[in-house]
């Protein structure tokens, strides 16, 4: 994917992974638009690096919508979209919370929907264009107290692998990127350890780095793409054991 003066509409563009990989692309030639709730944060961020803010809550559609077509205004059009926007909530089995759950799923997969549904029409007919999710190595596998984070990034796994499949002959690209850890807000509350923590300017390199080539999976660091991939393969009953273990050892702890 050529990134260079490509229009570029990013969600979740406030802060993390998505404020670097904002800027990354900028800095690579893109013209970007950022979107996220704090519109402070964006407009600080867009003086900065010349960007586009619009403000939007990604689980209101209407909101969506009209942030597209502000998008589509400003820059003339959107080549590029990439969904990042996402929550994160700890679900507690002693106190199981359905509203954090429906939250999650209002951000992280109802929104992505909703962003897919405000830039296909335009690409479909352009038959150009790239869709880019950001979902996690998290959707992977159940993990502990993610009872309602790790189902909507496996859903967007899904989601995304799916849409390749339908958009591929109409000419539009989708990719699917799955970081590991990487040091922001989403992940500031965790006690437990992350092991191969990235900073975001890294996360943002290495993403940028796989659009340009092209790629229709990006998973990183190598470390955590290897471990997780091989986790797939463990049977239901030994890794719920080993998991169960340490979860365990934690709450112990
Ligand atoms: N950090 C990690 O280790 C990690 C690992 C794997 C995948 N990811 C994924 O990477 C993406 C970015 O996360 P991050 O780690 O960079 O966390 P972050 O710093 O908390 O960023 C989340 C972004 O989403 C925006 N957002 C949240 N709710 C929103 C809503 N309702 N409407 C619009 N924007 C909303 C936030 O902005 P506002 O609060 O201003 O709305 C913020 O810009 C997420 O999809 C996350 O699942 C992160």
């Amino acid at each position: 994917m050529k990134l260079g003066g490509s229009r570029v509409w990013i969600t979740g563009a406030s802060s993390g992974i998505g404020e670097a990989l904002a800027a990354e692309l900028a800095g690579r030639g893109a013209r970007v638009a950022i979107s996220a709730r704090r519109a402070e944060l964006l407009e600080r961020q867009a003086q900065r690096h010349r960007m586009v803010p619009v403000a939007l809550d990604v689980s209101d559609r209407a909101a969506v919508l009209a942030a597209a077509a502000t998008v589509r205004d400003e820059l003339g059009g959107i080549d590029v979209a990439i969904l990042n926007a996402a929550a994160y909530g700890r679900m507690d089995v002693a106190a199981w919370d359905p509203d954090v759950f429906r939250r999650q799923v209002d951000v992280n997969l109802m929104g992505m929907v909703y962003g897919i549904e405000a830039v296909l029409p335009d690409m479909r007919r352009a038959r150009a264009g790239s869709i880019v999710g950001m979902a996690s190595v998290a959707g992977y596998r159940g993990l502990p107290s993610s009872q309602a984070y790790g189902p909507t990034k496996a859903a967007q796994i899904n989601l995304l692998e799916s849409l390749r499949i339908d958009l591929r002959p109409l000419g539009i690209a989708v990719t699917t990127v799955c970081p590991g850890f990487v040091r922001t807000d989403l992940t500031a509350g965790n006690t437990f350890r992350m092991p191969w923590m990235l900073e975001p300017a890294d996360a943002a390199r290495r993403i940028a780095d796989g659009l340009a080539g092209g790629k229709a999976e990006i998973v990183f660091p190598w470390q955590m793409m290897l471990a997780m991939k091989a986790a797939r393969l463990v049977p239901v009953r030994p890794w719920s054991e080993i998991l169960s273990r340490q979860a365990t050892t934690r709450h112990l702890s």
